[in-house]
C-alpha cells in the first residue's frame, strides 16, 4: 500500500542492484479497447537474483517497488532491472506438498502489477520472462500464453534513458481492465 510514488519514466531501482538493466512500458485499456488515464498501477518484483527488497539486506527499503499512474495515452512507464525466477518456501505445509507431488519449488521470473481506479475491477497480475526455463512448471500454476513478456533483449541502438547500457531489455505490455467494483484491501490484512 506505501509503495513510492513515482514519476512516469522514473527509477525503481532504489540502491545499487546489479543486473541487465530493463524499460517497462505499459498501456492499460479497457474492453472496449479504449486507453484509460489516473489507472494507479503498484509494481514489485524480485532482483536479478531472485530475491524480493524484503528478504535481502545489501536492498533500500522499497527497492524495486513503485507505484505509477497512467496518463492520458493511458501509459505508464519506469526503469528497472530484470528479474530473476526464485523459490517459493519449503518450509511449512507448501514444502510437504510439493515433496509429495515430486515438483521443484521454482517460480518462472515475473514483475507484479497492480492496476487501480473507481469504476473497474482490480487488477492483480504477472508478467513473466519469456526466456525462463520454468515457464512450463510453474510451482504456482501462475503462467499462461498471454502473461508471457516479450522482454526483448537490446545489443544496441539508442536507449530509452541515456545512460542506460547495453546490453538492455525492454518490455512493453498492454493490460486490459474490465467495468466493475474497485477493491483494495487495506493492510495489514486480517
Ligand atoms: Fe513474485
Amino acid at each position: 500500500m506505501n509503495s513510492p510514488k513515482t514519476e512516469n519514466g522514473g527509477s525503481i531501482i532504489r540502491s545499487p542492484t546489479p543486473g541487465p538493466e530493463l524499460f517497462v512500458s505499459g498501456k492499460v485499456l479497457d474492453a472496449a479497447g479504449k486507453l484509460i488515464e489516473g489507472v494507479e498501477v503498484d509494481v514489485w518484483q524480485s532482483s536479478p537474483i531472485g530475491l524480493y527488497e524484503n528478504q535481502d539486506d545489501t536492498q533500500a527499503d522499497m527497492n524495486l517497488r513503485g507505484k505509477f499512474t497512467t496518463d492520458a495515452q493511458g501509459s505508464f512507464r519506469f526503469r528497472s532491472v530484470k528479474p530473476a525466477g526464485y523459490p517459493v518456501p519449503t518450509d511449512g505445509p507448501v514444502g510437504d506438498m510439493l515433496r509429495a507431488q515430486s515438483r521443484h519449488p521454482y517460480r518462472p521470473a515475473h514483475i507484479h502489477f497492480l492496476g487501480f481506479k473507481p469504476g473497474f475491477k482490480t487488477l492483480i497480475t504477472q508478467v513473466f520472462v519469456d526466456d525462463d526455463q520454468h515457464l512450463s512448471s510453474d510451482a504456482v500454476f501462475g503462467v499462461t500464453r498471454a502473461l508471457i513478456g516479450d522482454y526483448r533483449r537490446h545489443d544496441s541502438g539508442a536507449p530509452p534513458a541515456p545512460d542506460m547500457k547495453a546490453p538492455w531489455y525492454s518490455l512493453d505490455y498492454t493490460f486490459v481492465m474490465e467495468a466493475g467494483e474497485a477493491k483494495l484491501p487495506v493492510p495489514p490484512i486480517k
